[in-house]
């Protein structure tokens, strides 16, 4: 089977130990996953991308009375960035610690993706793992990775761990100068691991569609739920 895992690098440094870790994670796990499937995969540097802040005009989301879906009004990369999100089997986040928390240029990205909740959470049970790289011993990897997860759940994403072995809450990686990261024995082997269990899971996902012949979101989105009425 063949599953595409989109990863996503939220550092805003060139040569990023969220990047290299990515990359490292994905070579490893495609050596370990040789004979039993097909992983593709696709790294998006954030940093790279032209990605304005929410302007939280809320016309986006998909029309109260027919249904029909209305995309986001600002021209900029996210539009490709969302479409790929879409296609993707599952999602890796790594992102650096910053204060105990994701970094900002994650932050204005997620936020972005309420157009798709909108529109009936077309994200719904994508498996995605996160990976955190924080500069000192517990500096907040935790912290951030569970930060990380809240915008994913609310998408109808499902969050897995690190899988296999200590099943930990993604990847925890200890770096601070560009490039350290590729020495950090535990977080590359968590790194790999990550990756396996998304592949994992989205593989479990995708034969249980098939069985059940799911196409698209099975999710339907509210306006009026949980909503106080104006
Ligand atoms: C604004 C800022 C805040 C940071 N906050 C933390 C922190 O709370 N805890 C920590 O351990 N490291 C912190 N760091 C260090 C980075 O997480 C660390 O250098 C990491 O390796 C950067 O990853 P990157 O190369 O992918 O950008 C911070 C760095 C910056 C620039």
């Amino acid at each position: 089977m063949r599953i595409k895992i989109l990863g996503f690098d939220c550092s805003p440094r060139k040569n990023s130990n969220s990047g290299a870790l990515l990359q490292a994670s994905f070579a490893t796990a495609k050596e370990k996953l040789s004979g039993t499937g097909e992983l593709v995969s696709e790294i998006i540097h954030l940093r790279d991308c032209d990605i304005k802040h929410c302007a939280a005009c809320s016309v986006c989301g998909k029309r109260k009375d027919t249904g029909e879906y209305i995309p986001c009004v600002i021209k900029d990369d996210m539009a490709d960035i969302l479409a790929k999100m879409c296609e993707a089997d599952g999602l890796a986040v790594a992102t650096p610690v910053y204060f105990g928390l994701p970094s900002d240029l994650f932050s204005k990205f997620i936020m972005r993706t309420r157009v798709l909740r909108h529109q009936d959470f077309r994200l719904a049970n994508k498996p995605v793992g996160i990976m955190a790289i924080a500069g000192r011993r517990s500096g907040g990897a935790e912290t951030t990775i569970m930060s990380s997860w809240l915008p994913f759940i609310r998408n109808g994403c499902l969050i897995v761990g690190n899988g296999d072995q200590t099943c930990q809450f993604g990847t925890m990686g200890w770096a601070g100068p560009c490039g350290h990261i590729l020495s950090d024995e535990w977080g590359l082997e968590q790194g790999e691991q990550t990756i396996r269990r998304i592949f994992e899971v989205a593989s479990l996902i995708r034969a249980g569609q098939q069985a059940l012949g799911q196409t698209g979101t099975p999710m339907r989105f509210s306006y009026t739920s949980g909503n106080r009425p104006q």
